[in-house]
């Protein structure tokens, strides 16, 4: 079975307390429920993960790599914006990625208009709420098959 493992970063923990207005009311364990749901259906093997620290996110990657995951779905959070680390994991473990962001970070402040992961990027996802995280892994349901 193909694994999937989604991550998200620095500040996700407070989705559905945070700043509602920008990032909704729904809850990090209520985006991991529905997702761990879609991936049953789908066939995948999907494992969470969330951290407030640069260096466990980096840690996480390197162990997705011995675990074997095919694809990664990560919302970085602020570290989108500042980690040259997050970025050279990924290229370190070569797995594909999908970066995604509940709010549409172009239409914000000019510091979130730069991404250091999109360039290596299969696809990025920004705007569309917390259902992008499904979407997300709609797609990469059709490419691990
Ligand atoms: C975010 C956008 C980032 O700019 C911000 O720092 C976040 C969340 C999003 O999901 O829209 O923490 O990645």
């Amino acid at each position: 079975m193909s694994k999937v493992l989604v991550i998200n970063g620095p500040n996700l923990n407070l989705l559905g307390s945070r700043e509602p207005h920008i990032y909704g009311s729904t809850t990090l364990a209520d985006v991991e429920n529905g997702l761990r749901a879609q991936a049953a259906e789908l066939g995948l093997e999907l494992d969470c993960f969330q951290s407030n620290h640069e260096g466990a996110i980096v840690d996480r990657i390197h162990q997705a790599r011995a675990e074997g995951v095919g694809f990664v779905i990560i919302n970085p959070g602020a570290y989108t914006h500042t980690s040259v680390a997050i970025r050279d994991a990924f290229g370190g473990v070569a797995i594909p990625f999908v970066e995604v962001h509940i709010s549409n970070v172009h239409k914000r402040e000019a510091f979130r208009h730069h991404s250091y992961l999109s360039d290596i990027a299969e696809a990025v996802m920004a705007g569309f709420g917390t259902l992008g995280y499904g979407l997300a892994l709609q797609f990469v349901a059709s490419r691990l098959r």
